[in-house]
């Protein structure tokens, strides 16, 4: 697939099943990752990779977060079964210094990036991926338990696996609603 038919079909898959990107396909999507813009040259990414029996673990950390954050049993039952959504979860971190010129927002941006380069390379390679969220993600707790720093956030969850259903249909957007000349 080359660049353009890829940037202009980037498309997320919610049903992911196994394999997971492994070797050097994965090693790949981490590199592309790492390619993400980068201000100051600061690196600010570390990405915490989930698979076998890592999704449980992952998933007992949210748990606990959505219980210590006082959410229904519902909510921390479901916190714990999220990961297992794919086959591979990366959590990806902003690993934010304060620095006079590239404020925070700039470093979360840097890692934003990489979240959406790493799922252009999963599908660039046959897999498929989402960007997941959710307030859990803010919660200090899990950053300690995580072995995050204070200054460090983390700015998605991004599922990768293989696609189980057929590709959604692309929402078509206009042009003119999004673009205008100054
Ligand atoms: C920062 C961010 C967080 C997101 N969080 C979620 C989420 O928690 N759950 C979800 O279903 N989609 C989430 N999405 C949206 C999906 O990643 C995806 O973009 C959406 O399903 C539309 O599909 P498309 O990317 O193929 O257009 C998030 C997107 C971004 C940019």
């Amino acid at each position: 697939m080359d660049a353009l038919t890829l940037l202009l079909q980037r498309n997320s898959v919610a049903q992911l099943q196994a394999p997971a990107p492994e070797g050097e396909a994965l090693e790949r999507i981490l590199q592309a990752g790492l390619r993400s813009p980068d201000h100051g040259g600061l690196t600010p990414w570390l990405f915490l990779l989930a698979q076998g029996e890592g999704l449980s673990r992952l998933g007992e950390q949210l748990a606990l977060s959505a219980q210590t954050l006082g959410e229904s049993d519902e909510a921390v039952a479901k916190a714990r079964q999220a990961p297992q959504r794919a086959p591979l979860v990366i959590t990806v971190v902003a690993r934010v210094q304060p620095h006079d010129k590239v404020p925070r927002l700039e470093q979360e941006l840097s890692a934003g990036c990489a979240v959406m380069a790493m799922q252009m390379a999963a599908q660039a390679q046959g897999f498929g991926g989402i960007w997941r969220s959710g307030g859990l993600m803010f919660d200090r707790g899990l950053h300690e338990r995580l072995g995050l720093g204070e200054q460090d956030q983390i700015v998605g969850f991004l599922y990768l696996g293989t696609p189980a259903a057929e590709p959604k249909r692309l929402r078509p957007l206009a042009l003119e609603s999004f673009v205008r000349s100054l």
